[in-house]
């Protein structure tokens, strides 16, 4: 395993007055060579993380290690300046006075002063930025300043670049482009990197790891596949991506889960006991659409969005008391639906997963009490086109 580069432990910090608890009670291992997200919404503290690893913050509790020596936390304190730490600021922060060539060779005082010309020439050659040498920040689009920005953070040669929301400066058509290619150039230069984003379509697109942050904390760290696929909790499930959450109790030690919606296998990842009340995530990819005689799941869909590499549908399914369910599916786009049109699915268990804490999240007290009551008396149902196969699984 690659040698670790930033690990945080237990580290929180309080902004006074308030106080407002900003950072609680994180700890993250940022690995050689990865590409890290922090992914949360507006103000759970993504921002205050990275300058706590910068060391523009100090931590009110925990320590910080960078490439395995303390640098903040019990007495112990590195300044910014010796953490050998890379930061790319929101706005850029390029010095406006400054041409590009100066800008990149400003923190290069750690190299002899007659290298420091090749070393800004050398990293603005990777890039494809030398022919803007002379030029000054206001003569360079928002994407030529945004790798004018990461130049100039990994030219110091800095074990770790902190980038913060470093794309959503940038026009949305634009912004896909100088994603991919400031990931390249991360890759190309093999270095390791922490970076900020409130947008999952950045975070699953980028990352080796997502570490999503809720208030404060740190939810789930994953790859995105993890993230995506099999979501710990409701606020991480419900952030990154659409999902439904259905109610079910575990049924037995294999990590079934019995709901409404029939028996979903191996989604117990969390090792909830047998009989407990759960929630599952199933995402809309969970469910694939097939003829009446194989699904089990028959509905209406309610509305369809053509997205261009799938069809978003609403999908209304009887539920076993008697009402009505709505699930959000993926449908493959090679045709059209209707509203009103009756569609039958097979669920797909990959895209299905237990999730901590829901009950008290949602404010469930006893989700499934009721409709395992009723399966067990055995006439809560029809079986004709049920939408409450008891004894499918998955
Ligand atoms: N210097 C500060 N003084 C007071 N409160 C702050 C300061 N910096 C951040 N905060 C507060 O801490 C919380 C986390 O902020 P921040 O880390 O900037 O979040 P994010 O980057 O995820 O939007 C917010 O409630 C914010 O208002
Ligand atoms: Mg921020």
């Amino acid at each position: 395993m690659p040698p670790s580069v930033i690990r945080l432990e237990g580290v929180s910090k309080s902004f006074w007055p308030g106080p407002v608890k900003a950072v609680t009670d994180v700890s993250l291992e940022v690995r050689s060579g990865e590409i890290l997200t922090l992914l949360g919404p507006s103000g759970c503290g993504k921002t205050t993380t990275l300058r706590l690893i910068a060391g523009f913050e100090a931590p009110d509790q925990g320590a910080i290690f960078v490439c395995g020596d303390r640098v903040a936390g019990r007495r112990a304190w590195v300044p910014p300046e010796r953490r050998g730490v890379g930061m790319v600021f929101q706005d850029y922060a390029l010095f406006p006075h400054l041409t590009v060539g100066e800008n990149v060779m400003f923190g290069l005082d750690r190299f002899p002063r007659k290298d420091r010309r090749e070393r800004a020439q050398e990293v603005l050659r990777t890039l494809d930025l030398k022919p803007l040498f002379d030029r000054y920040p206001h003569e360079l689009s928002g994407g030529q300043q945004q790798r004018v920005a990461l130049a100039r953070a990994i030219a110091p040669e800095p074990v770790v670049v902190l980038m913060d929301e470093p794309f959503s400066n940038l026009d949305a058509h634009l912004r896909d482009q100088v994603r991919d290619e400031v990931v390249r150039i991360l890759r190309k230069a093999d270095v390791t990197c922490i970076l900020v984003s409130h947008d999952q379509r950045d975070a699953l697109a980028v990352s080796d790891r997502v570490a999503v942050m809720n208030q404060g904390r740190v939810e789930q760290v994953g790859t995105p596949r993890e993230i995506y696929k099999h979501p710990e909790s409701v606020f991480v499930a419900t952030f990154v991506g659409r999902t439904n959450l259905l109610q079910g109790v575990v049924q037995n030690e294999d990590g079934c889960v019995l709901t409404d919606f029939g028996s979903f296998c191996r989604v117990n990842r969390l090792g909830m006991p047998n009989g407990t009340p759960v929630m599952i995530s199933v995402r809309p990819d969970g469910f694939t659409a097939c003829r009446e005689a194989e699904g089990v799941l028959h509905g209406t869909i309610r509305s369809a969005t053509y997205t261009g590499s799938q069809v978003e549908a609403e999908v209304a399914i009887p539920s076993a008391d008697g009402g009505m369910r709505k699930l959000v599916v993926h449908l493959p786009p090679s045709r059209a639906y209707h509203i009103g049109e009756e569609i039958s699915f097979r669920l797909l268990p990959e895209f299905a997963s237990v999730v901590r804490n829901a009950c008290d999240t949602l404010g469930f007290s006893s989700p499934v009490a009721a409709t395992v009551a009723a399966e067990k008396g055995g006439g809560a149902h029809s079986s004709q086109r049920s939408s409450h196969p008891s004894s499918a699984s998955v």
